[in-house]
């Protein structure tokens, strides 16, 4: 019997991931495993902060208590949070209730993706709570079950995710290098503060289900990850770039191709686009990646993340320009 007076309460703080190679689409949508394999660089400046308290005022009617920054959230978001308490509490053979209390520490109310950190830190911290002695890589498997991006924030630095075998649900992700292995730097450019009309879950199921470059995309996948794997393991900011672009543009043009269209983009975004187009062709290496949303984020060397910052401000596309390092795993 686990003694009930220890356990109760567990925090975690997690980072926020970008990736370099795209996850875009599921082998299993149940169990939540991608079909293809991505590769990303946690960032120390997109941080979330979880506790996880048990409360015995709570029943099972009454049900889970989830606040994010300090305000009660229902809908969708809510539902994947109780999901993974579930799970948790099946395996503690607990059935008590919690009390979830998230906050985001991100540069703004930036609609820039807290998912993955918010599940790294939630399984972590919900483990911690109802004491179960879960490993890193049971965590990120968790954590991937409520967003397959949500398994790399586990761990720190350079982090790929295979993509899933149906059925087998202990998929998790593992580092590729840690985050001193290489100084670059994430230039983050916010195109706009509207909150995304598409989740990247709606948009990759609805990608995957009407556009007839779904196929190609998943074809074309693997191939861009190893570029991108290769190139970080040897520093070669040139390989990885060319490769995330590729990466980058191809799932998006993969979901531009659903019916209706799953579009991301936004006017600023191809300003954005161009501004560091046009940084290369002044010598600078630095190259553009971009998610479900209309922000552009721009790989660079950290020598080059000062003037690559003030040549997005000076676009006056962007409502905002924060400079992201390779950060730590959960913690
Ligand atoms: C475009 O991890 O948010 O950011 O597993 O359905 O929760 P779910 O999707 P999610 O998708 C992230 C998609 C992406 C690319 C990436 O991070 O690899």
């Amino acid at each position: 019997m686990t003694d009930r007076s220890t356990i109760g309460v567990g925090r975690a703080r997690a980072c926020a991931n970008i990736a370099l190679a795209k996850y875009w689409g599921k082998s299993d949508e149940t169990l939540n495993l991608p079909a293809v394999p991505s590769l990303s660089i946690t960032l120390d400046a997109l941080v979330t902060e979880t506790t996880v308290t048990l409360d015995d005022a709570l029943d099972a009617r009454a049900g889970d208590v989830v606040l994010f920054d300090q305000k009660p959230r229902d809908g969708e978001d809510k539902t994947r949070a109780v999901e993974l308490l579930d799970r948790v509490r099946a395996i503690a053979g607990d059935e008590r209730r919690a009390r979830v209390e998230t906050v985001n520490h991100f540069p703004t109310a930036s609609g820039l993706a807290s998912s993955a950190s918010g599940f790294a830190a939630l399984a972590t911290a919900a483990a911690r709570a109802y004491g179960v002695d879960a490993s890193l890589e049971q965590l990120s498997a968790w954590a991937r079950r409520s967003s397959a991006s949500a398994a790399r924030s586990l761990y720190g630095g350079f982090v790929e995710l295979a993509a899933g075998v149906v059925g087998d649900d202990s998929l998790a992700a593992r580092v590729v290098a840690p985050a001193e292995h290489w100084d670059v730097c994430i230039v983050i450019a916010l195109a706009s503060l509207k909150r995304k009309k598409t989740s990247s879950r709606d948009g990759m199921i609805e990608t995957a289900k009407t556009s007839p470059y779904y196929p190609a995309w998943v074809a074309c996948a693997p191939g861009y990850f190893r570029e991108v794997r290769d190139g970080v393991l040897a520093r070669d900011l040139e390989k990885v770039g060319v490769a995330m672009e590729a990466s980058t543009f191809a799932m998006h043009a993969s979901a531009l191709a659903a019916r209706p269209a799953v579009r991301y983009y936004a006017a600023a975004t191809a300003t954005l686009l161009e501004c560091v187009e046009s940084l290369r062709s002044d010598g600078v290496a630095a190259y553009s990646t971009m998610d479900a949303g209309p922000h552009v984020k721009v790989l660079c060397m950290r020598s080059d993340a000062e003037r690559v910052r003030e040549a997005l401000v000076a676009t006056g596309a962007a409502v905002d320009v924060r400079v992201a390092r390779p950060g730590p795993g959960v913690q």
